[in-house]
């Protein structure tokens, strides 16, 4: 029988890779969009192009964090046997801006969608999206699914409070939820203001003089970084084992943003030195520090570990930017 998967933030960089590997794995999916001014779905519009696909096994409904009615009635029409939880606003920095909204989406919006969950006559196997922002500054490296949280962000706080309220509701109410603590996870489709696409897509634009320079913040801050497309498949992994539990995806390997300015910049054959600039703008009120996974558990429950190395993710996202803007004119000189 054909399994019914239903996605929100399904537009996002891992909703689009998780819809084309449940698509693959024969389900029939549905997700949940954001009525926007403009039509930002470009991550899906292989799949939209794709007459088999596109409303005979992938489904979008409007529907917002925001509306618990309208998510109800979709949820309750789909009945989806797999919901992966991936909205939420996910910009760290942007969160000391936008504390409320963060945690109105990030926290409440996860709490609204656990209560309608808990109502439903055949509740999801369900997947919580969550962060190792939430450990902040931790005693312990690298983290495990038992390191304390310690959140110093508002986005932190957000995804800690979502995170074990799932904990919560998984002991309590005898639910299959599933938190996967993932850090950070990359790739071409990333959004353009996370450092890694920011950088690299600055390095392709440099090299085909459609820009001057780079501005960064920190460039020492250190993350434990790998490639979205393992990410999702871990997510997919985690519901299909037998029991639900909590599970780490991370390298356990750490790197500078300094690292990915000079991979990015080697691989256009440009000296960095030349084109990157301090900007205070960009330094945020604070860091945390030694963020790494162990990602033992997931490798020895799900047979999950990552494929793509720090190099090679840097790479493939500069070269996709090189394609992406080789077909536009040049803007001006370097
Ligand atoms: N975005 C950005 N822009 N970050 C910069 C810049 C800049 O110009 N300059 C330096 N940085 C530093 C940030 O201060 C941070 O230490 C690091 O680069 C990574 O920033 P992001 O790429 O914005 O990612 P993040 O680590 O804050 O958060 C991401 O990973 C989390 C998992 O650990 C997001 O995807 C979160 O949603 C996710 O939970």
């Amino acid at each position: 029988m054909t399994r019914t998967a239903f996605i929100t933030g399904i537009t996002g960089q891992d909703g689009s890779y998780l819809t084309e590997l449940l698509l693959e794995q024969g389900y029939e999916v549905h997700g949940s969009v954001r009525r926007t001014s403009t039509l930002e779905r470009s991550r899906l519009a292989h799949l939209y192009a794709d007459p088999d696909i596109y409303n005979q096994r992938l489904f979008l409904h409007y529907a917002d964090l925001d509306d618990p009615t309208t998510l109800r009635r979709i949820l309750h029409r789909v009945q989806p046997q797999e919901l992966y939880h991936l909205a939420g606003q996910s910009h760290v920095g942007l969160s000391f801006e936008i504390p409320e909204t963060t945690c109105e989406f990030t926290a409440m919006g996860t709490l609204r969608l656990l209560e309608i969950l808990r109502d439903l006559p055949e509740p999801p196997r369900f997947f919580h999206a969550t962060s190792s922002e939430m450990f902040g500054r931790p005693a312990q490296s690298p983290q495990t699914e038992s390191t304390p949280l310690a959140p110093i962000n508002p986005y932190g706080c957000a995804k800690a409070f979502a995170t074990q309220m799932v904990r919560v509701y998984r002991d309590s109410h005898g639910l299959f939820m599933v938190n996967g603590i993932l850090y950070n996870h990359e790739s071409p489709r990333r959004g353009e203001n996370f450092v890694t696409r920011k950088i690299c897509h600055a390095a392709a634009a440099i090299k085909l003089k459609q820009q001057k320079e780079l501005s960064l913040g920190d460039t020492s801050a250190q993350r434990d970084w790998g490639h979205a497309r393992d990410y999702v498949r871990g997510m997919w992994l985690a519901l299909s084992h037998a029991v639900p539990g909590d599970y780490v995806f991370a390298t356990g390997k750490v790197h500078s943003v300094q690292d990915v300015i000079e991979t990015a910049f080697a691989a256009v054959d440009l000296d960095w030195r030349d084109y990157v600039r301090f900007d205070s703008h960009f330094l945020r009120p604070s860091e945390p520090l030694h963020l790494v996974g162990d990602a033992s558990k997931a490798k020895a429950e799900l047979g999950w570990s990552p494929t793509t190395s720090f190099a090679d993710l840097i790479r493939e996202m500069t070269q996709a930017e090189l394609g992406a803007l080789s077909l536009k004119e040049p803007q001006g000189n370097a």
